[in-house]
């Protein structure tokens, strides 16, 4: 029977080493969180980094027989690998420059060599599992360069790729010395899939004017094959919200924060530490909000989640700090000996407690600089079985795309966060309702599962479609 192997740089699971062993624990970020529902069906195979440096043979052979045991293969990369290839050329390059911060990218040709050299570890491993019927679906930035690489190993090879964060425009591609080969990566792919239109146009508009390829309906025309090109808007698995949102022990999380918390409202935020999210814009805003209506004084706090990540990377470790002082500053300046302004917490949340959060939350305040999609505000949504909040939205994250019944924002313009603030949490119940329900109906229909078959059934359609013609 043929499966699907999905391939991404990081594992669903990740692996720790505490003083009693090896600890398995899940995976943040969209990627791992929205994919991780479907590949446990039909035999399907995860190959990816498990997210620690592992050289001990016996240590790398528990954590394989420990993730086959879950459908998982992993990809152990060495010191220098995780350094030039993780930290430097996927994190301090290309992450950058997707997200139209291209102050912060690097342009280091060893870190470039690593990220061609992992690729083909990357190849190696895929080849070494899959079979010729196989599905290939290689995920994210990481991996740019693998769709070509399978291609050529395996002319006839199905193989779809999916880009989880923003395609930018080609003034900014361009920057890369790395630009047109990075593209021509992508193009060993059969479909290419983004979050939205217009990151796919910006593909196809750095297809046409870097390579100089013809572009007809969203297919390029390559001189041997036909890529297919489309918008796929991501989603979550819906109903692993809803019904956990109505599970005893959510309930009983739920009632020990607010008893806690007593009567206060909550604006709640939850992100990966990364300078895309906004993070230091929205404490401003914030601290503005008690500036400007200090009615909201002692009545309102900030429920802060903050996941680590990437923290060896050199923007990121100045962000924390920046974040730490921002909330220190703003504490010291507005609390009562009864009340925080910002509660922070800087470490990931279990999922239940998740739930909880997005569930007690009055309103969900989602503001990054940019963001692919953002899979946190699909969350919140679908964790408000009761319909009350409100969310605030950037008009810079995929998602606000589809969402439109939240309040959009720019992120940058503190003066419409404050007032967006302020009208959330004033909002009346009946249009907090109406708004909630609009948005629900829609997160509902295009949910994961929806997205997995758009995508494999437009794969498999295009796939058809190659064999008819030769
Ligand atoms: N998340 C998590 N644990 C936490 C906080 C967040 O697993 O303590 C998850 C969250 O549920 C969401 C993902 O991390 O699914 C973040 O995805 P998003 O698309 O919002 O942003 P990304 O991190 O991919 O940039
Ligand atoms: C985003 C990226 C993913 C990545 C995740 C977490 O969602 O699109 O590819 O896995 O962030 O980042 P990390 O570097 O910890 O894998």
């Amino acid at each position: 029977m043929s499966r699907t192997i999905i391939v991404s740089n990081r594992l669903p699971t990740k692996v720790h080493r505490t003083a009693e062993g090896l600890d398995f624990q899940p995976s943040e970020g969209g990627l791992a969180t929205g994919l991780g529902s479907i590949y446990r069906s039909d035999n399907n195979v995860w190959v990816g980094w498990p997210g620690l440096f592992v050289d001990d043979p016996t240590e790398q052979h528990t954590v394989t027989e420990r993730l086959r045991a879950n459908s998982m293969a992993p990809v152990f990369l060495t010191e220098d690998e995780i350094r030039d290839y993780y930290e430097g050329f996927s994190n301090s390059t290309l992450w950058p420059t997707f997200h139209y911060f291209t102050q912060f990218a690097t342009y280091n040709d060893e870190h470039w060599q690593a990220y061609v050299a992992v690729n083909e570890k990357f190849c190696a491993a895929v080849l070494a599992l899959a079979g010729p019927e196989d599905t290939i679906w290689v995920q994210d930035y990481q991996l740019l360069l693998l769709p070509e690489m399978l291609r050529r190993a395996r002319p006839q090879a199905t193989i779809g790729f999916f880009l989880h964060i923003p395609f930018p425009s080609y003034e900014l591609l361009r920057v890369l010395p790395w630009g047109a080969d990075l593209v021509r990566g992508m193009l060993g792919a059969d479909l290419i899939g983004f979050h939205t239109y217009g990151y796919m146009r910006h593909f196809l508009s750095a297809v046409s004017r870097m390579l100089g390829l013809s572009i007809q309906n969203g297919q390029i025309e390559t001189p041997t094959r036909t890529v297919l090109v489309d918008a796929f808007p991501m989603g979550i698995d819906y109903q692993r919200y809803e019904l956990a949102a109505a599970s005893p022990v959510v309930e009983e999380h739920q009632r020990a924060y607010r008893e806690a918390l007593r009567d206060v409202r909550v604006v709640l935020s939850i992100d990966r530490l990364d300078y895309t999210k906004g993070i230091a814009q929205r404490l401003l805003a914030f601290e503005q909000l008690l500036l400007r209506h200090p009615e909201w004084r002692e009545q309102v706090s900030l429920l802060m989640v903050v996941v680590p990540s990437r923290d060896q990377v050199a923007h990121y470790a100045a962000l924390k700090e920046e974040i730490d002082e921002l909330v220190g500053r703003i504490n010291a300046q507005y609390r009562t000996i009864s009340w925080n302004p910002i509660q922070y917490f800087y470490r990931s949340f279990p999922f239940d407690e998740l739930v909880s959060l997005y569930r007690l939350a009055d309103v969900a305040l989602v503001t990054p600089i940019r963001d692919g999609m953002n899979l946190v505000a699909k969350e919140f949504i679908a964790s408000k079985t009761h319909q009350r909040g409100v969310l605030i939205l950037s008009e810079r994250a995929g998602a606000a795309v589809e969402l439109s019944d939240a309040l959009l924002i720019n992120p940058t313009n503190t003066n419409q966060l404050v007032e967006a603030l302020n009208e959330a949490l004033l909002m009346p119940e009946d249009e907090q309702i109406t708004r909630m329900a609009n948005m629900q109906d829609l997160v509902r229909q295009y949910d994961v599962f929806a997205w997995t078959r758009l995508f494999m059934d437009r794969l498999a359609h295009s796939k058809e479609k190659q064999h008819t013609m030769t």
